[in-house]
């Protein structure tokens, strides 16, 4: 009897389901309609298990997710945004440790930030008899900042700063603040730095930088950034030599108001695939962060904790399907509880490597058997549905191998700015067996893992 009716209520949810499933495995939510469908689907649930009592909802639950698993105890991978202090940069050790089965996925953002600084010195040096537009001796450059309160956005100025000598000291560290204009050489937060080419000395100035954030609050706001530098280009436009970039989403939106009409080399970051496709048009360079490992260990790490394997199955240790990546592409921080894929310039020596950014990583590209790795539910969120490098090169990654891995994700679009807007689409964690999260801000992983402990 209670196994008939359980069956029942399974039959109603199963129906739900592939009706909110418009499109294959996963399903799409976007800021403000996703609340809607949130909604509609926790009341489905509510009115079918009312209908059959509650020893049914019960049973239900439990089959559709994974036995009696608490909802604290669920594997938990945080990705993009590593759960840490946004003014100190220090790791929120409680977040990354919430249970057993908790990591972290990013990048090396050290290695990346020295890779981007050294890149863009090296085209200065290899163009240095048409780089300084105006002739004075000065190369002149501005930056766009993604995030002060972001780690990876701190290091990306860092790394521009150490290369070109322009970095000053604070703390131990480089002052990654920004700076509002300096086109008189004048901040202290930044100097002059100094370069030495064919026995010819130059100054490098950085003239502005400034944090890309939109009235709203989105920060990394490529819109913003297109128009900052209309507003640069007009007061001082040709004292810039160099347009550097926190990521592509600002540089593409630079370059396309400005630096590519005048000929000036922008150089961002994620390779996204229309700054790789621009490098043809003068886009100077941007560097991958290795989003197909990325995109492939966030939900590997999942299919690991929920199959009860070592953890590194598939990663440093070949599966059964013949997945594994080597030492080259990534890091493990075993005290972190952080895997770091590595980060790899991509310039007009090599960008035609490089061209689709949504094109799965080769040697993890194998499907796992359902009969060993049957399907699991994921709740997923981007914490930005409009940022360009997570919507348009990480979420397509995510797309395809949820697939390859058999877990079938529900994915959630936030609007880059309300850390509530995406917690509210969390109200029912006991439908899905893993979570994989992208926060709006670093500090607020206890805004998910409260929920979780319920
Ligand atoms: C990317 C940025 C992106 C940010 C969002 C970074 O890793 O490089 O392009 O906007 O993540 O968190
Ligand atoms: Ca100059």
């Amino acid at each position: 009897m209670k196994h008939k009716l359980a069956a029942m209520a399974m039959a109603g949810l199963l129906t739900f389901s592939l009706a909110a499933c418009s499109s294959g495995s996963s399903t799409q939510t976007t800021a403000g309609s996703t609340t809607a469908a949130a909604t509609t689907k926790g009341e489905d649930t509510t009115t079918a298990a009312a209908t059959e009592g509650a020893e049914t909802t019960a049973a239900a639950t439990t089959t559709q997710s994974s036995g009696e698993v608490a909802n604290k105890d669920k594997p938990l991978v945080w990705f993009n945004r590593q759960p840490s202090n946004s003014s100190t940069g220090e790791l929120d050790t409680a977040a990354l440790n919430y249970n057993a089965n908790t990591y972290y996925v990013g990048f090396d953002a050290n290695q990346g930030a020295e890779v981007q600084g050294t890149m863009i010195k090296e085209y200065i040096e290899k163009n240095i008899d048409t780089i300084d537009r105006n002739g004075d001796g000065i190369i002149g450059y501005v930056l766009a900042i993604g995030d002060i309160g972001h780690n990876d956005s701190i290091a990306r100025t860092r790394g521009v700063r150490k290369a070109l000598g322009t970095g000053v000291e604070k703390d131990g560290a480089i002052n990654s603040d920004p700076i509002g204009t300096n086109t008189d050489g004048s901040s202290s937060i930044v100097q002059d730095g100094t370069l030495e080419v064919n026995g010819k000395t130059y100054i490098v100035r950085e003239l502005a930088s400034q944090e890309m954030k939109n009235s709203a609050g989105a920060t990394w706001d490529a819109a913003t950034a297109g128009n900052n530098i209309g507003t640069w280009s007009s007061s001082f436009g040709d004292q810039i030599d160099v347009v550097a970039s926190n990521n592509d989403g600002m540089g593409m939106s630079m370059f396309n108001a400005w630096s590519k009409e005048n000929s000036v080399p922008t150089f961002g970051y994620d390779a996204n695939s229309d700054a790789v496709a621009a490098i043809a048009e003068g886009y100077g360079g941007t560097i991958s962060q290795h989003a197909d490992v990325q995109a492939y260990l966030t939900l590997r790490v999942l299919r690991n904790a929920l199959d009860g394997v070592d953890i590194d199955t598939g990663i440093g240790t070949a599966d059964a399907a013949g997945n594994v990546l080597s030492s080259d592409v990534y890091t493990y921080n075993a005290d972190e509880r952080s895997y770091y894929a590595l980060n790899v310039a991509v310039t007009a020596d090599n960008y035609k490597d490089f061209t689709d950014s949504t094109k799965v990583y080769e040697p993890v590209s194998n499907q796992l058997d359902a009969s060993t790795s049957p399907t699991k539910k994921v709740w997923l969120d981007i914490y930005n549905a409009a940022d360009n490098f997570l919507s348009s090169t990480y979420q397509p990654l995510l797309q395809k191998y949820d697939d390859l891995l058999n877990l079938d994700v529900e994915y959630i679009g936030g609007d880059g700015q309300t850390e509530s807007n995406i917690t509210n689409r969390l109200g029912n964690p006991s439908q899905y067996d893993a979570f994989a999260i992208n926060m709006v801000k670093t500090d607020n992983a206890a805004s998910y893992t409260s929920i979780l402990d319920q």
